[in-house]
């Protein structure tokens, strides 16, 4: 058994999740679209914010509570949705449910996810909200809204910038692709992972995405992903948005959004709350960091909804900095799926713990009592601390 409770950072699960992981399912989750610019600068570009503490107004134990769209959450983070999760773990959108719940936090459930929402909510009831790829077929993106309502779903995300998948260069080098191209050294690769071969009972291939397959028959998830290829919208326009807004009463929420402009029109069309993402650098590359973009989008909402940052959260001080420039709530997807492909919901749960220590020590470190105390006036404004302020000169 993997002694998880000792890996201190997200690093650490990361660099276990690759040797626990055959390198195609690896470079799966750890990679991006084409030069990888876009994934790389996610994180470079939370070094660029420096942290301006004033530990003397610190409390002794701050408080990480907050609510979300009547979710109370333990740290104010959300799970993000990840497709074939179960590729990583057998059931490992229930693991990563269950491991939400444990730690106060909720889950999103992909509409590509292996694991039908029925089995996830029961995991974890109240817990879990819904992200929505929209099908060309309305009659079975309308089906799938009831269905996702019925099983206790309140939220609802729909993900705007998946119109056609990002070229993602690891999984062709690896032959993760439609139809699979296993070369020679993959297929040992796999062999040389016998615990994960093992978990999955010898067929990985059966991992398939849950919510298709009524409409498919029991077809293997590589086989299954190129019918449901074919299946989302690829013209995905204000239209379809309002569409998928008459069709929900909770809160709707817009994943993928980075320009200010586009944030205005979604809260326009009934938008209840906007993620800043950039899919983790797996969409078009060379856009900006999703922390760069947050603060314009912030600027120009000034409050009237919501506002998650979703990209390359991989610490407690990235989530501070994103708090700071205005978000309600940080997302994170690989920092969670490094800890499950060690140790299953167990693993998920460190990788949340790890962050909410995290963010706590921060705001110790700096002075902030609670959620609602982290603003702008925690960051260095940008370049003023290199020379020291002039001072003024008296006659
Ligand atoms: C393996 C994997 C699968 C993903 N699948 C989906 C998905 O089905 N729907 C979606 O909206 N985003 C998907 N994403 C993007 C995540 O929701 C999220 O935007 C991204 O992981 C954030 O970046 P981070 O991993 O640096 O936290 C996926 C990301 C990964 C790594």
């Amino acid at each position: 058994m993997t002694r998880i409770e000792g890996a201190w950072s997200i690093e650490v699960l990361r660099q276990r999740a690759r040797a626990a992981l055959p390198r195609l399912v690896f470079d799966f989750v750890d990679g991006g679209a084409e030069d990888e610019i876009a994934l790389a600068r996610n994180r470079r570009a939370f070094g660029d914010f420096r942290i301006w503490p004033r530990p003397l107004e610190a409390a002794a134990s701050p408080d990480t509570r907050t609510v979300l769209f009547d979710s109370e959450l333990a740290i104010p983070l959300v799970v993000a949705p990840t497709g074939l999760t179960g590729l990583l773990w057998p059931g490992g959108e229930v693991a990563l449910a269950r491991a939400a719940a444990a730690r106060g936090c909720v889950y999103t459930l992909s509409t590509a996810a292996s694991c039908p929402v029925e089995e996830v909510v029961a995991a974890a009831p109240g817990r879990v909200w819904f992200q929505l790829y929209l099908t060309r077929d309305r009659g079975f993106a309308a089906e799938l809204l009831d269905r996702v309502r019925q099983a206790g779903c309140r939220v609802l995300i729909l993900t705007t910038d998946t119109p056609v998948l990002g070229q993602r260069e690891r999984d062709l080098a690896n032959g993760f692709t439609i139809p699979p191209a296993l070369g020679l050294r993959p297929l040992c690769d796999l062999l040389a992972h016998p615990r994960w071969l093992l978990r999955h009972r010898l067929r990985p291939d059966r991992v398939t995405f849950a919510h298709f397959t009524g409409r498919h028959g029991r077809r293997g998830g590589l086989e299954l992903a190129a019918h449901i290829g074919a299946m989302f919208e690829p013209r995905l326009g204000w239209r379809e948005v309002a569409w998928v807004r008459e069709r929900w009463e909770g809160p709707f929420l817009l994943k993928g959004v980075l320009h200010p402009e586009e944030a205005e029109q979604a809260v326009a069309v009934g938008a209840d709350g906007l993620v800043v993402s950039n899919h983790g650098g797996r969409q078009l590359d060379r856009v900006p960091a999703a922390i760069e973009a947050l603060p314009h989008v912030v600027r120009r909402l000034d409050g009237r909804v919501p506002v998650l940052l979703d990209g390359g959260i991989r610490r407690g001080l990235d989530l501070f900095i994103a708090l700071a420039l205005g978000a309600a709530a940080g997302m994170a997807g690989r920092a969670l799926l490094y800890g499950l492909a060690c140790a299953g919901a167990r693993g998920a749960e460190r990788a949340l713990a790890i962050l909410g220590e995290e963010l706590r020590r921060a705001m110790i470190l700096c002075g902030a009592p609670d959620i609602r105390a982290i603003d702008a006036r925690w960051l260095a404004p940008e370049g003023r601390l290199t020379s020291a302020p002039s001072v003024p000169v008296h006659p």
